[in-house]
């Protein structure tokens, strides 16, 4: 069993690599770990989680929010957070942040749902983006209760990122590969057309994780590209695009 103490250098840990990586800005973004008395160990509200945060400022609240310990309130999203423990039992921790590429990409309407990466079949299944609610308002759980029950990451529509996970690390893990997935998307974007998975190499991909013993994932639900054109097709357009700006 890790100690609250250690817990506690774990968020602090945590929050200052999202900040150097430039997902928490000024106060963004917020952090916290169920301990196991079912209590939340959270980041403070309104303060420089990056630069400015120590062990000691965080708070602690019970499991209806209610602040227990600490000298500030907890998080303005203290009820995501709550949202996402009662969904997923399963769940230890709950990263919130605002990662660059998967914002842009909301804002620009463009979906990371796709299986475009074989990281995203394995780790992820998808990436659904959810409907824009207002930051720090009930909208923000209730939206999240749709997508968290089968979704480890989410991008907030023009808001920011929302993984969970056994454990913080493994919650921070997950915000560092969908940003990476997303910088590689906006990326390839920017060279042209870009070719999803086939519906061959994501069940491939599927069985493979299987026998790694990996979770198994929903794939499709937020996505549904595999429905529309195939193969075939897929690559009859990618031509004719290639032919035309040649
Ligand atoms: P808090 O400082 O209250 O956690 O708010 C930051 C944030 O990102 C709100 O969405």
């Amino acid at each position: 069993m890790t100690s609250e103490a250690q817990l506690r250098r774990d968020i602090v840990d945590v929050c200052k690599r999202i900040y150097e990586h430039g997902w928490f800005a000024a106060t963004d973004g917020n952090v916290s770990i169920r301990l196991d008395d079912g209590r939340i160990l959270a980041t403070p509200t309104g303060v420089h989680k990056g630069l400015r945060m120590t062990e000691d400022d965080l708070i602690v609240v019970d499991a209806s929010g209610k602040r227990v310990a600490g000298a500030r309130d907890a998080s303005s999203e203290m009820r995501m957070h709550l949202a996402a423990y009662q969904e997923r039992p399963d769940i230890k921790a709950v990263v919130h942040a605002h990662p660059t590429n998967c914002i842009a990409f909301s804002l620009a309407g463009v979906s990371l749902a796709q299986c475009l990466l074989p990281e995203i079949v394995f780790t992820f299944g998808s990436i659904p983006t959810t409907a824009y609610t207002t930051p720090t308002t009930e909208e923000v759980p209730a939206e999240v209760r749709k997508w968290i029950k089968k979704y480890d990451a989410m991008i907030l529509d023009r808001h920011g990122s929302l993984t969970v996970g056994r454990d913080v690390f493994a919650a921070y893990d997950k915000l560092e590969r969908m940003e990476h997935v997303a910088e590689i998307t906006y990326r390839a974007r920017m060279l042209g057309p870009i070719r999803p998975l086939t519906r061959d190499q994501i069940t491939r991909l599927q069985q493979v994780g299987q026998e790694l013993g990996l979770p198994k994932r929903e794939v499709c639900e937020s996505c549904n590209v595999c429905e529309g054109p195939d193969e075939g097709m897929i690559r009859r357009v990618a031509e004719e695009i290639g032919r035309s700006i040649r």
